[in-house]
């Protein structure tokens, strides 16, 4: 069954001069895949790349479209999951790339969430010393976060991302109609990054979701709209980021908001399904929102109705909720300390001063941290 594409799509653009592009941002949207990709780039063969579980879904629509617009395409299907941003499986993208005959002028295309985005984009960042590439994100954390912005990457012995490329894609096209099959544990978590964009910079974005985050979720025709709205004040506010800063020099790092905490949180659950990304940002989010205020930087209402917000979608707030022995102080400040490179023993942290206010701080005691992180503990 197809959707019906009942209104225009919405457009927002990142300004990068020559490395612009559009996102395209609708119910429907994919279908129009082919013709977008042959007004683009005429006569351009395309090479998707996609994982196991979005080929089964969603795979036959993108080469339906494809081939309604006489698009001649072939496709690499990679194992889901985190594992697939390994060197084994970049490797056997890349060779299936260049066996496929993609040449400069050819594009790639990503059809999946923030795995499949990641190692495809650094395929075509280094295939042919560089190839175009268009993102077809499936998920809602890759539709507001990964496929903009233009990291690409795959995973390290020695950490997550560790090897990777900035590589702009051509185009990206977010069809809300395939987030209705995301499992919602992965939907609520990708709804973590776009509360972000509320918390870190636009208070009246963060109401606008406090009244209608049900609509978000619902999906489904009668709920496009705020959906749709939500997905495209998260891009604008990344597209606007990104072109101030597009290599995170400054700027770019207040997208981080909540990810130090995070990060650490995500690490000492070893990466596994105890904790999904979004859901640690959210973890991490509301610790910030605390420790800002336990500085004195915000209201502690303004922080509980922080935390409120992310409890009532179902997102963890305390370390309590992850499920599973809890971390020690001792084991997140050697995490947070090995994220973040120390400068005499200061750390950098994205802090707020209330809702919607976010700054970055390069004077952290690490000591302060640990204490915070002691009585949070023994909330527990
Ligand atoms: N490049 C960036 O700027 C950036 C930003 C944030 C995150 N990331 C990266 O993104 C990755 C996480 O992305 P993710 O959360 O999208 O994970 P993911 O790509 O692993 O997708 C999550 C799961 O959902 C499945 N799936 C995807 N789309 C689906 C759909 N429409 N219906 C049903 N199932 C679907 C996938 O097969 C997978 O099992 C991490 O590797 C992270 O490092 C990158
Ligand atoms: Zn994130």
């Amino acid at each position: 069954m197809t959707a019906p594409l009942r209104h225009e799509p919405t457009v927002v653009r990142v300004a990068l001069g020559l490395r612009a592009y559009d996102i395209v941002i609708g119910r429907g949207v994919l279908e129009t895949a082919g013709a977008r990709i042959a007004a683009l780039r005429p006569g351009a063969k395309v090479c998707i790349i996609t994982d196991e579980n979005v080929a089964r879904l969603h795979l036959a629509a993108l080469e339906a479209a494809l081939n309604a617009a006489a698009v001649a395409n072939g496709r690499i299907v990679v194992p889901a999951g985190e594992a697939s941003k390994s060197y084994a499986v970049f490797e056997k993208v890349c060779e299936a790339i260049i066996a496929g005959r993609i040449e400069r002028g050819d594009l790639v295309v990503a059809l999946g969430g923030g795995v499949i985005g990641d190692l495809a984009g650094f395929a075509a960042a280094v295939v042919r010393r560089g190839l175009d590439y268009i993102q077809v994100p499936t998920t809602l954390l890759a539709q507001v976060d990964s496929s903009v912005g233009g990291k690409t990457a795959i995973d390290s012995v020695h950490g997550k991302n560790l090897v990777g490329a900035f590589h702009q894609p051509i185009l990206v096209l977010a069809d809300t109609v395939l987030l209705d099959t995301l499992p919602q544990r992965e939907f609520r978590a990708g709804y973590a990054e776009v509360a972000k964009y509320g918390l870190l910079g636009d208070a009246g974005f963060f109401a606008w979701l406090e009244a209608n985050w049900r609509d978000v979720f619902a999906g489904g025709i009668a709920a496009t709209a705020a959906r749709e709205h939500a997905i495209a004040v998260s891009c604008r506010a990344k597209a606007a980021i990104v072109a101030r800063d597009e290599r995170e020099t400054g700027d770019r790092a207040l997208l981080n908001l909540g990810h130090t905490f995070g990060h650490a949180l995500e690490a000492a659950c070893g990466f596994s399904d105890r904790l999904l990304h979004g859901e640690a940002v959210a973890a991490g989010m509301a610790l910030a929102f605390e420790f800002s205020a336990r500085r004195g930087l915000l209201s502690t209402a303004d922080a509980a109705r922080v935390i409120r917000h992310l409890a009532e979608v179902g997102l963890p707030t305390r370390i309590r909720d992850i499920s599973g022995p809890p971390p020690s102080v001792e084991q997140l400040m050697t995490l947070i300390v090995q994220d973040k490179k120390v400068r005499r023993g200061k750390l950098t942290f994205i802090l707020v001063r209330g809702i919607g206010d976010a700054f970055i701080e390069r004077d952290v005691d690490a000591d302060e941290v640990s204490a915070f992180l002691s009585e949070k503990l023994a909330e527990q």
